[in-house]
């Protein structure tokens, strides 16, 4: 995404779409040349934040709350941002590099990532609203694109709504968590990122939230509404234009034990992999 609002257009939009757009143009015009100049050969500008500056500076203006998470990251950049443009070298609060696991963690991850399924049987059960709210959370954590976050979630437990959206294959489950885009990232900007974005980040989420919920002992089941259902949701939930209905996650207490569908190899997967270092 590339855009470039003026001020009086800021002043005036959604608070919503100019927190995206702020952490859109840090990402760009900030994170990216502050670790190439600590990392790389870069070297910044007398320029360096000062797009990001500005889109601050209406959100102090309009007095938006500052405390929020994805805010706090923003200052923290920009105050590096700002040393480094003075000629310091910064260096990133809590930044690390990847780290091997330990076996047992492995065998930790391992064991829930291959052990994952899909469940449509459930027990008549609750599940407590601090369970999906791990869920939820362990959703925000996906890659998105252009660290815009589009995802938006409706969280249903309303037994007649989970009757209204039901899916034929299953059975009633507990909780219905359906994925949702704020496409106006992709839509009302110059420089749309790539379209297929918008799907891959709902994609990320959803496998974020399908591999926490079995770590916490649920069973869950990834599907698609008809077209139908997600205009019925649309309408139920009176959601705007720019909000679009993709996907759920069935939450539930398993009652079925399943067989893993055995994954063909990778190898058969592979169309190519030119520059193979080890090849036989
Ligand atoms: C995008 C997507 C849509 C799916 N839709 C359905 C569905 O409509 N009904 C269903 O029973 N399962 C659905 N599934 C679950 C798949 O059938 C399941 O993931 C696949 O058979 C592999 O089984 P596993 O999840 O246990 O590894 C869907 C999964 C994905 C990722």
């Amino acid at each position: 995404m590339a855009a470039n609002f003026s001020r009086e257009q800021m002043l005036k939009m959604d608070p919503v779409f100019l927190r995206m757009h702020l952490r859109e143009r840090v990402h760009h015009t900030v994170e990216h040349q502050l670790y190439s100049a600590i990392y790389g050969d870069r070297k910044v500008g007398p320029q360096f934040g000062s797009i990001a500056r500005e889109i601050l500076d209406v959100w102090e203006e309009r007095d938006l709350p500052r405390d929020l998470p994805d805010i706090k990251w923003v200052y923290t950049l920009m105050e590096l941002a700002e040393r480094a443009r003075q000629g310091e070298t910064v260096q990133p609060p809590g930044a690390y590099l990847p780290e091997t696991l330990s076996r047992e963690e492995m065998e930790a991850w391992e064991k829930l990532l291959f052990g994952r399924r899909s469940y449509r049987q459930w027990e008549d059960r609750p599940v407590p609203s601090e369970l999906v709210e791990k869920v939820l959370e362990a959703g925000m954590w996906a890659a998105s694109g252009c660290n815009l976050e589009i995802w938006r979630f409706l969280v249903i437990e309303d037994p007649e709504l989970l009757v209204r959206w039901e899916n034929m294959e299953f059975e009633i489950e507990a909780v219905k968590i359906v994925c949702c885009i704020d496409v106006r990232g992709y839509d009302d900007v110059d420089i749309p990122p790539p379209e297929k974005n918008k799907l891959l980040d709902v994609g990320a989420c959803m496998q974020n939230m399908a591999l926490t919920a079995h770590a916490l002992g649920l069973g869950g089941c990834w599907s698609t509404f008809s077209p139908a259902q997600i205009e019925d949701i649309h309408n139920y939930f009176e959601l705007p234009e720019y909000i679009e209905v993709v996907t759920y996650l069935s939450l539930g207490w398993a009652r079925e034990k399943v067989m893993p569908p055995a994954r063909m190899s990778y190898k058969d997967a592979i169309l190519a992999w030119p520059g193979r270092k080890d090849e036989q």
